[in-house]
């Protein structure tokens, strides 16, 4: 039976999920045998829940990927630059295969390790970087290679679905679901990543370098998150059959490939809608498939884990086997900004201050961009003489409504600044 070496760098969540994957690893269904030749972190001494005394402890983790023992180097260390770089880097340079979760990593730097990679001719892989315990990268890389690709988007980041679920269902501000989720371990204490869409556009930057063969360039990647939503938003499109959620896409246009991660409304039997809590979903749509959708835990030390292990598993036989799954033959696309002249309908929020002839300013603002009302629903007014009101339009241009939105916003009737979220209809 094969024996595979494994040097281990990164110690939090998932590398002790991993050490407890291999030392149960005869439960597993496994080609062959795994052993652990070294560990690192940055602090030996730190409390863990596996005990690591038996395994042979590295200071530094690129010494670890060097080392003639090891066969594949994990990376579980986190970070698009730094230690986590520099090992990965060095670990291919001594000709070993890499497995890694690091999306910020491969976000930014996938193209040129794959380049060294195949220089070297080890394999890459990073199936947990994206979407957790969901086995995403390998399907759309390998198994969907049969089907032109046109769209793949999804519920990338669990943090965020988690806040819009629970803000909708207890009627909580995003402040206070923020807090808590933090308390509970679901939000990181420094949740900017996620609440950004930061870390929702790594993976879907990713997936979309794969989905379409395109040279991955994070700075065409346009990133809003879910820190601008408010319950009122969530609350009046739920009234108006329409969900809120931060997804992430990659589109194959005319131009080049778009990829984008912002909220999106969408009606409520669309898939993507039901989609509810800590949960990460992907949806490719491609020709002749139609639609694939795959949904499961996005995070998580055990699901995460076992994502590093299916990708450890493939390397009993090596293949060296492009890691955005891209042959010489293929002509690469490029990423390119999001279309200004985009078109659908979306889902217009503001509030007014509660006096006459407010409502009618606010409809002659949109007109005057050729926006119109398709369902409009006004809410009474609060303590503070306030009413928001929600739109659905009909099928407009982006540039349409942001230029309506700036003439709504300038009026005196206006309080703050409207929401402005475009409506996926599902077809
Ligand atoms: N957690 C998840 O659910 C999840 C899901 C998908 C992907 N990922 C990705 O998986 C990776 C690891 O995530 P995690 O949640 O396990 O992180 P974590 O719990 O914060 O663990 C990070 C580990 O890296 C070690 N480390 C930090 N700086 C280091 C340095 N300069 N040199 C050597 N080691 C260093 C830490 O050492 P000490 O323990 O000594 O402090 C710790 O063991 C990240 O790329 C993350 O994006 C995580």
């Amino acid at each position: 039976m094969k024996t595979v070496k494994l040097g281990i760098a990164g110690l939090g969540h998932v590398g002790c999920g991993l050490i407890e994957l291999v030392e149960r690893q005869a439960e597993l269904r496994l080609p062959g045998k795994l052993e652990i030749v070294g560990v690192s972190a940055r602090s030996k001494s730190r409390n863990r829940p596996v005990d690591i005394s038996g395994y042979r402890w590295f200071d530094d983790a690129a010494t670890l990927a060097e080392d003639p023992e090891v066969d594949v180097f994990v990376e579980l260390v986190g970070g698009s630059d730094g230690p986590a770089k520099f090992a990965v880097e060095e670990a291919i340079k001594a000709g070993k295969h890499v497995v890694t979760a690091n999306k910020a990593l491969i976000a930014m730097h996938g193209q040129a390790l794959e380049k060294l990679a195949q220089e070297k001719d080890v394999d890459l892989m990073f199936e947990a970087a994206v979407a957790g315990g969901v086995p995403v990268v390998r399907v759309l890389r390998d198994s969907l290679t049969g089907v032109t690709i046109n769209r793949v988007s999804g519920i990338l980041n669990g943090t965020c679905n988690y806040l819009t679920t629970e803000m909708l269902d207890t009627g909580r501000s995003y402040d206070e679901v923020l807090e808590e989720a933090q308390k509970l371990g679901y939000a990181e204490a420094d949740p900017t990543l996620d609440v950004s869409g930061m870390d929702a556009a790594h993976k879907a930057a990713i997936l979309a370098s794969i989905a379409f063969t395109a040279d991955l360039d994070f700075s065409k990647v346009s990133v809003k998150g879910v820190d601008t939503v408010e319950l009122i938003d969530l609350v009046l499109a739920d009234r108006l059959g329409l969900r809120i959620k931060l997804i992430a896409e990659g589109l194959l246009t005319d131009a080049g490939v778009v990829c984008r991660v912002a909220p999106l409304a969408m009606p409520v039997e669309h898939p993507l809608a039901r989609v509810n809590g800590a949960l990460n979903t992907v949806r490719v749509e491609g020709d002749p498939v139609g639609a694939v959708t795959l949904t499961g835990p996005g995070a998580g030390a055990g699901p995460t884990a076992s994502a590093v292990m299916g990708d450890i598993s493939k390397l009993f036989t090596p293949t060296a086997r492009s890691p955005f799954g891209r042959a010489k033959h293929h002509e690469s696309r490029q990423f390119v900004d999001a279309e200004p002249a985009e078109r659908s309908a979306f889902f217009f929020r503001v509030k007014l201050a509660d006096r006459p002839g407010a409502l009618a300013s606010l409809t002659e603002a949109l007109a005057a961009h050729d926006v119109s009302v398709n369902k409009l629903l006004q809410e009474s007014a609060d303590d503070s003489d306030v009413s928001p009101v929600a739109i659905v339009t009909h099928v407009c241009s982006r540039g349409d409504i942001d230029a309506a939105s700036a003439r709504v916003s300038a009026l005196e009737a206006s309080v703050g600044a409207p929401q402005v979220i475009p409506i996926d209809a599902g077809n």
